[in-house]
C-alpha cells in the first residue's frame, strides 16, 4: 500500500488532493497548521473514507517571521519512521499566498515569510522525504506551483518570486534526484475555485484571470487529477510542468467581454 504526504490539506485544494488519493486506495498523511483544524479535517476524511488509513499532523512552516521550523519537520519524519510509514509521494501544496505584499509598503519580514514558507520549508520537507526515498529505491515529489511563476499579478511580488524560485528548485531537484529514481514535477494552476471564491463571488466574477480560453477556472479536483498523473502514471517524466489554468497563460490579454 502506498502513502502520500500532502501539506496544507485542511482546506481548499489540499482537501481535493487528499480525497483523490484516498479514493484511489492510498494511505494518506496530511498537514495543517492548527491542531483544531487538523482534527476537524481528519474527522471529515474518516467519515467520507471509513476504510482509508488517514493521519493528520499539525505543522507550521515558521518559528517566527525569519526562521523555518526544521525541528518540526525532523519530528514529523521521525514519528513516521517510528510508525513504519514510508512516504512514496510528497505533495507540497501548502503556501503562503503573500496577499497584498508590496515592495514599497511592507517590511522585509513579510517578503521573507513567503519565501521561507514556499521555498525554504518545501526544500526542507523534500530533503527529509528524499533521504528516505533513496533508501526505499525511489519516490515522487510534486510541487503545487502557480502560473504566477511566469506571469505577474498585482501586489504579489513575494508570491511570484517564491513560485519562480520553487520551479528552479523543482528542476534542480529533478536533476540531482533522478539517479535515485525520485521524480520531481510541478503542477501550475491558474485560478482555482476555493472558499475565497464563495466568500466574495462578485469580486471573482470580474477578476481578469477568470476569463480563460476555456471560459472557466479550475476546481480542486482538476488540480488533484494532475497531481495523480505525476504520482501514478508519469513513469518517465521528471522536471516537468503541467499547467492547469484553462489556457490563461497563452493569452496576450483576457477577453473581458466573454461571459
Ligand atoms: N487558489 C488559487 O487560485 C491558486 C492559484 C494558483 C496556485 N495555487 C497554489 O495551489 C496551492 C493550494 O492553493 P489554495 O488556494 O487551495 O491554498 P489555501 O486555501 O491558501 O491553503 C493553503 C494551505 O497552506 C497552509 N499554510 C499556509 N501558510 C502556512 C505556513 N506558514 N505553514 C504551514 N502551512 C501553511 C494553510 O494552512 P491552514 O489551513 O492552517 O491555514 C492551508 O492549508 C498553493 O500552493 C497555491 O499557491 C492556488
Amino acid at each position: 500500500m502506498k502513502t502520500v504526504l500532502i501539506t496544507g490539506a485542511c482546506i481548499n485544494t489540499g482537501v481535493a488532493i487528499v480525497e483523490k488519493f484516498a479514493s484511489e486506495g492510498w494511505n494518506v498523511v496530511f498537514t495543517g497548521r492548527s491542531d483544531a483544524k487538523v482534527k476537524e479535517a481528519l474527522k471529515g476524511y474518516k467519515d467520507k473514507f471509513p476504510d482509508a488509513d488517514i493521519k493528520g499532523y499539525s505543522l507550521d512552516s515558521l518559528l517566527d517571521d525569519r526562521t523555518v521550523d526544521e525541528k518540526a519537520v525532523a519530528e514529523l519524519f521521525s514519528d513516521l519512521d517510528e510508525k513504519g510509514i514510508f512516504i512514496d509521494t510528497l505533495v507540497l501544496n501548502a503556501a503562503d499566498q503573500g496577499l497584498g505584499i508590496t515592495a514599497l509598503k511592507n517590511p522585509l519580514t513579510d517578503f521573507m515569510r513567503v519565501i521561507n514558507t514556499n521555498v525554504v520549508w518545501n526544500y526542507c520537507l523534500s530533503e527529509y522525504a528524499a533521504r528516505r526515498m533513496i533508501k526505499n529505491g525511489g519516490g515522487n515529489i510534486i510541487f503545487i506551483n502557480s502560473n504566477t511563476a511566469y506571469r505577474a499579478i498585482p501586489n504579489r511580488i513575494a508570491y511570484s518570486a517564491s513560485k519562480g524560485g520553487q520551479l528552479g528548485m523543482m528542476r534542480a531537484m529533478a536533476l540531482d534526484f533522478g539517479k535515485y529514481n525520485i521524480r520531481v514535477n510541478a503542477v501550475l494552476p491558474g485560478m482555482i475555485r476555493t472558499d475565497r471564491w464563495e466568500k466574495d463571488p462578485e469580486y471573482y466574477k470580474n477578476v481578469p484571470s477568470r476569463f480563460t480560453p476555456l471560459g472557466d477556472v479550475a476546481c480542486g479536483s482538476d488540480i488533484a487529477d494532475a497531481v495523480w498523473y505525476f504520482a501514478a502514471h508519469a513513469r518517465n517524466t521528471t522536471g516537468a510542468e503541467l499547467v492547469v489554468d484553462g489556457g490563461n497563460m497563452i493569452q496576450l490579454y483576457p477577453d473581458l467581454k466573454r461571459k
